[in-house]
């Protein structure tokens, strides 16, 4: 008997989303501490398309094929030599490490220290619309500039899949939460808990004042730029790699920080407790199968996902 096949997507020179092929490569096998996951659904980032278009050779360096994707959800298939903490049959989370991706797919094995058990209560497109917008908004917002109660916190991009997450959480923590997106979308984050919304296509974010004692800046560009004129003296401008930015910290008296997503252990497992405690909801946006995964890209790539773009794999 040959060895079973899987299906995964790839892509062999950078370019526009129709690089983007399925193809069959074999199943993995689950090494020492990782469990194989049939996967159920998985999670579409801007880094996905970004990495795909080139646009950060900078940064990365590739080897092709590339498989894409970091994040999904799905079942336990196996689990390979001293795992203890899962058996087959388990509904569960994952988020690979930044690089190492290949969540395209039928199935990835992976670290347990990366996966979580899938809350009850949401769906599979839930539990895979959370890992990495959510460790993202926790590293920002729990461990870089920890919010505490009654802190003003604006969040920019509170549409997006990471801004979501951190509006649910910055909430938790007590903040008075203002946060920016589209008038389109102002309804929608309200229902995730904002308590302002700043449209910015009716409005100018950067005439309020001094008034935040943290800005998560999810945008970057002219964004980034004006969230200075924001923030109270000694206040925190934290950010994430999203577009150009200038560090205007010193003239402006702030406090300027980068979260970055590594060390995820905790921060999975902070976040997974707010979702099996009800307090967080993953946001899904559109749904795209497997097939469609360049009509996936095509809509991240458009810089106005509302939630998590997810592709359904079986
Ligand atoms: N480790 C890291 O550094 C890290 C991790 C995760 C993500 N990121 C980056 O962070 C960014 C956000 O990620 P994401 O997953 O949340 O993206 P996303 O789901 O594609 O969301 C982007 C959101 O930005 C909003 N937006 C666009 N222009 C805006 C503006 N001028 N002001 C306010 N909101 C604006 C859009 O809302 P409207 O449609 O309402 O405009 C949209 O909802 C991406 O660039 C991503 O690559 C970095």
């Amino acid at each position: 008997m040959g060895a079973v096949k899987v299906k995964i997507v790839e892509y062999e020179k950078y370019g526009e989303a129709d690089v983007l092929n399925i193809v069959d490569r074999t199943a993995p096998i689950p090494a020492d501490g990782e469990v194989l996951i049939n996967i159920r659904a998985a999670g579409v980032n801007p880094f996905d398309w970004k990495l795909r278009s080139g646009y950060l050779q900078k940064f990365f360096k590739v080897e092709f094929p590339v498989y894409p994707g970091n994040e999904g959800s799905g079942v336990v298939a196996a689990v390979g030599p001293g795992v203890t903490n899962f058996k087959a049959g388990d509904e569960v989370s994952f988020l690979s490490r930044n690089i190492k991706q290949g969540c395209y797919a039928e199935q990835v094995a992976i670290e347990t220290e990366h996966v979580v058990p899938k809350a009850d209560h949401i769906s599979f497109a839930e539990a895979a619309a959370w890992p990495l917008s959510g460790v993202t908004a926790w590293k920002a917002l729990v461990e870089t500039a920890p919010i505490s109660k009654d802190m003003k916190v604006l969040i920019h991009g509170g549409a997006g899949g990471v801004g979501g997450m951190a509006i649910q959480i910055a909430k938790h923590r007590g903040a008075h939460v203002a946060t920016t997106c589209s008038a389109a979308n102002a309804e929608y984050v309200k229902s995730l808990g904002a308590d302002e919304v700043i449209a910015y296509d009716n409005e100018d974010f950067s005439t309020a004042g001094k008034i935040y004692d943290i800005v998560f800046d999810t945008v970057g560009g002219d964004v980034h730029k004006n969230s200075y004129e924001v923030l109270k003296p000694g206040g925190t401008l934290v950010w994430i790699i999203a577009g150009p930015v200038e560090d205007l910290s010193e003239e402006f008296g702030v406090i300027r920080k980068l979260a970055v997503v590594e060390n995820v252990v905790d921060a999975l497992e902070g976040v997974a407790g707010l979702i099996n405690d009800r307090v967080a909801r993953p946001q899904v946006g559109p749904e795209f199968d497997l097939s469609d995964v360049a009509a996936a890209h095509i809509h991240s790539q458009s810089g106005h996902a509302k939630g998590k773009v997810i592709l359904a794999i079986s």
